[in-house]
């Protein structure tokens, strides 16, 4: 069965990091990008420095408010999976990847936000092997879409 994919970014400041997940999610299938808050749009020119063109494939949508667009996916009916590190976060090679699912990323410093995490159905992660404390977003993106 096709899984029905849509990716939420959740104040992702870097125009790289747009365009980098822009392309990704050409490249995994993602039905839709929720661009939410600050996230800048693939109107910016350097968004398209990164996407090389993808931007014109990916359907997308920019909200200020991220919470409605939890609750419009929820309605339709998304499991919200927030891609945080938590105390509660399931191992993201464990965890059962419903067929309509709807992925958070977070900001590049302070994370998904709280009220975020509270309201999601899931929280994953990703391990870390290493001296630092995370990864960059759009390398994140790209494990779990691939997953
Ligand atoms: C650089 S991280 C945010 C800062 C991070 N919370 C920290 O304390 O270093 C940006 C985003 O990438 C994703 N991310 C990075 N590393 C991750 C990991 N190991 N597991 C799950 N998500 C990760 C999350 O969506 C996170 O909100």
């Amino acid at each position: 069965m096709k899984k029905h994919v849509v990716v939420v970014l959740d104040n992702i400041r870097s125009t790289f990091n747009v365009g980098s997940v822009l392309r990704t999610s050409d490249g995994a299938g993602v039905d839709k990008l929720y661009l939410c808050g600050i996230t800048p749009t693939p109107d910016h020119p350097k968004i398209k420095k990164t996407a090389l063109g993808a931007e014109d494939y990916v359907k997308w949508e920019h909200n200020k408010n991220i919470i409605e667009v939890i609750n419009k996916l929820r309605k339709e009916k998304y499991t919200i999976v927030s891609v945080e590190q938590s105390d509660k976060a399931v191992d993201y090679k464990d965890f059962e990847y419903p067929n309509k699912v709807a992925f958070v990323f977070g900001n590049e410093i302070s994370g998904v936000s709280n009220y975020v995490m509270e309201d999601s159905d899931y929280i994953v992660d990703v391990e870390m092997h290493g001296k630092k404390n995370s990864l960059n977003v759009a390398t994140t993106v790209g494990i779990i879409l691939y997953k």
